[in-house]
């Protein structure tokens, strides 16, 4: 098997990542790749109370359990198949059950730091950071995480303020100088043409 060809798809919380690594997919057909979303990387907080992990700081790179995702990385890499763990964001830890990914000739990492660790970075091909304007991105936030997420308006407002926000500008921005593309108003249709269409002639 050939070396898998990496991509990092990077942003901001709603900034439109999940629509771009779905884009790459219809575009290179889905059994081409397997996805790592890292939000299924956050650490596994089972041995916590509920009330200690409403206080966990979900933006913050600690929140994740990154020897995990890169142990999982690895074996993708090599050609072995993994269990992926998957993340309960009403239960705010790790559900039961596992997700066995396959390995493939593409690996997508999509979420808001896989350009924040050097080892990961070094292993991508492309690197791609999702940029959304802050208001926009706050919009879908909420309606998302009222929707699907268990929230109330105010508990994701108090959220986003308290760390969301500052996290982003300390932790998720400063990585989108590590980009090699940097996707301007989040998924907008010609830049992921452009984008799908290399990556298809690529692994061609
Ligand atoms: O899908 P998205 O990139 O928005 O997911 C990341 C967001 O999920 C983080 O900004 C974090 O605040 C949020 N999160 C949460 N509760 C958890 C875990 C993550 O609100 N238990």
């Amino acid at each position: 098997m050939t070396t898998p060809f990496i991509i990092g798809v990077a942003g901001g919380s709603g900034s439109g990542k999940t629509t771009v690594t779905r884009k790459v997919l219809e575009t290179i057909g889905a059994e081409m790749a397997a996805v790592i979303v890292q939000d299924d990387y956050y650490r596994d907080q089972s041995h916590l109370s509920f009330e200690q992990r409403l206080a966990t700081n979900y933006d913050h790179p600690h929140a994740f359990d990154w020897p995990l995702l890169i142990e999982h990385i690895d074996e993708l890499r090599c050609g072995h198949a993994i269990e992926m763990p998957s993340y309960d964001f009403t239960n705010h830890t790790r559900a039961e059950r596992t997700v066995t990914i396959q390995p493939a000739p593409v690996i997508v990492i999509e979420g808001l730091f896989p350009l924040y660790d050097a080892a990961l970075r070094e292993m991508m091909s492309l690197k791609i950071f999702v940029d959304t304007d802050a208001d926009v991105r706050f919009i879908r936030r909420l309606k998302r995480d009222i929707a699907e997420r268990g929230r109330t308006t105010d508990s994701v407002i108090e959220q986003y303020l308290a760390t969301v926000r500052p996290m982003h500008n300390q932790f998720i921005e400063p990585t989108k100088r590590f980009a090699d593309v940097i996707l301007p108003h989040g998924a907008n249709d010609p830049a992921v043409d452009i984008i799908t269409t290399k990556v298809a002639s690529l692994i061609a």
